[in-house]
C-alpha cells in the first residue's frame, strides 16, 4: 500500500462519512451502479488533485467502481478531511493528503501523484496540470477536468499560449455546476465556516462581499437571510449593477473598508483588499477568503502593518495593528468554507461531480 495521511487508524470515522455523504448523493450512487456493471475505466490510472473531502471520496469510490486505480492529492494544504483521507487509504486509493501540509509538502504530494503516470487528470485549481507542465514529466495523457473557475482561467491562458499539452473539459463551467454548486454550496459553506470559525452573530453585522460572480451571488444571499446588512465591491460594472438591483448597497472597497464587520473576498484576483484598507478598517473587523487561493487578502501587507500576532482560536489570528486596533483574519486567508468547515453539502457537489465522472468517461 502506498499512501501518505494524518493517521490511517482514523479510517472507520472516515468511513461513516463517506456513508452519509453517500445517503446525500444519489445521482453519483447512480452513475456508480452502472460503471460497476460496464467497468470503463478499466486498466486506466487517474491522477487527481481535489480537496480531499467525503464528497471526493464518494467521487473517488465511482471511478474505482468503473474499474480505475487512482492517485490522490489534495487542492489545497489546509482542505484534507483526515478521516476520508485514512478510509481512502485503507480501500487502495494511493492517497497523499492531509490537513495543515506545508507548501512544499503540498507540491510534493501532487508530484507523487504525477509519479503513478496517470493517463486521465483531474484538478481542481490547475495546480497539477500545472506541474505537469513543467518540464520535468514526461507523461501520456488522454484527457482531464477541471472542477473550478480559477482553475479554468488558468487553463485557459495556457492554451492561449499554445502549450496546453492535452484537452480539459472545464466541468466548472456546466450549467450543472456553476449555477448550483458556486451559487449554493459557496454560499451556505463559506457561512457555515466563518460561524464554525467564530461564532460571531451574523444578524445586524456590515458583511462585505468583493466579488458578484456565481460566488459572491450565492453567499450576499445567505448572509442577508443571517440578517446581516451585505454590502457588495465588484469592478465589472454590470454585475455591479445586478447587486444593485438585488438590493444590495454597492460601493468601492475603499468605502466598504470603513464600515465593515466582516469581510469575504470572492473575486479570483490578487490583493483586493490590501494596505491601505486594513489602515481604515474598525476595530475587530475579520477577514476571510473564499476564493481558491489565498492571494486575495494580502497577507504580506498585513504582516507589514501589525505589531503583534496571535493565535486566538482554532482558524483565526488576531493581528494588533500600531494604533491598538485588532483585526482577525480566518484560516490563513485560504478558502473558509473549506479549512473551518466541511466544504459544500454533498447535494450540490452531488450535481458537480456527477459532471466529473461522466467527463472522466467521455475522456
Ligand atoms: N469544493 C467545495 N466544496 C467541496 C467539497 N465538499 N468536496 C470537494 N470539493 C469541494
Amino acid at each position: 500500500m502506498d499512501y501518505m495521511v494524518r493517521d490511517i487508524g482514523l479510517a472507520e470515522r472516515g468511513k461513516n462519512l463517506l456513508k452519509w455523504a453517500e445517503d446525500h448523493m444519489p445521482v453519483l450512487m447512480e452513475i456508480r451502479r452502472r460503471f460497476s456493471v460496464e467497468k470503463p475505466f478499466e486498466g486506466i490510472r487517474i491522477g487527481a488533485c481535489l480537496h480531499v473531502t467525503k464528497e471526493t471520496g464518494v467521487l473517488v469510490r465511482t471511478l474505482k467502481a468503473g474499474g480505475a486505480s487512482v492517485a490522490l492529492a489534495a487542492s489545497n494544504p489546509l482542505s484534507t478531511q483526515d478521516e476520508v483521507a485514512a478510509a481512502l487509504a485503507v480501500e487502495g486509493v494511493n492517497v497523499y493528503a492531509w490537513k495543515g501540509e506545508t507548501k512544499e509538502e503540498y507540491y510534493n504530494c501532487i508530484a507523487l501523484v504525477l509519479k503513478h503516470q496517470p493517463s486521465i487528470t483531474m484538478d481542481d485549481g490547475a495546480d497539477l496540470v500545472t506541474e505537469l507542465h513543467s518540464g520535468r514529466w514526461n507523461l501520456k495523457v488522454i484527457g482531464g477536468t477541471e472542477e473550478t473557475t480559477t482553475g479554468v482561467m488558468r487553463l485557459k491562458a495556457m492554451a492561449d499560449r499554445g502549450i496546453l499539452k492535452y484537452p480539459i473539459i472545464a466541468v466548472n463551467n456546466a450549467e450543472t455546476k456553476w449555477d448550483f454548486d458556486n451559487v449554493y454550496g459557496t454560499g451556505q459553506s463559506t457561512i457555515d465556516g466563518i460561524m464554525r470559525a467564530t461564532n460571531v452573530l451574523l444578524a445586524g453585522k456590515k458583511f462585505v462581499i468583493a466579488g458578484y460572480g456565481h460566488c459572491g451571488r450565492g453567499l450576499a444571499a445567505r448572509a442577508r437571510g443571517m440578517g446581516a446588512h451585505v454590502v457588495i465591491t465588484e469592478v465589472d460594472p454590470i454585475r455591479a449593477l445586478k447587486a444593485v438591483m438585488d438590493g444590495f448597497d454597492v460601493m468601492p472597497m475603499e468605502e466598504a473598508a470603513k464600515v465593515g464587520d466582516i469581510f469575504v473576498t470572492a473575486t479570483g484576483n490578487k490583493n483586493v483588499i490590501r494596505k491601505e484598507h486594513f489602515e481604515v478598517m474598525k476595530d475587530g473587523a475579520i477577514l476571510a477568503n473564499t476564493g481558491h487561493f489565498n492571494v486575495e487578502i494580502d497577507l504580506k501587507g498585513l504582516e507589514e502593518l501589525r505589531v503583534g500576532k496571535l493565535k486566538i482560536r482554532d482558524s483565526v489570528e488576531e493581528y494588533s495593528m500600531r494604533d491598538g486596533r485588532k483585526l482577525y483574519l480566518l484560516t490563513e486567508g485560504r478558502l473558509v468554507n473549506l479549512a473551518a468547515a466541511e466544504g459544500h453539502p454533498s447535494e450540490v457537489m452531488d450535481m458537480s461531480f456527477a459532471n466529473q465522472a461522466l467527463s472522466v468517461e467521455y475522456c
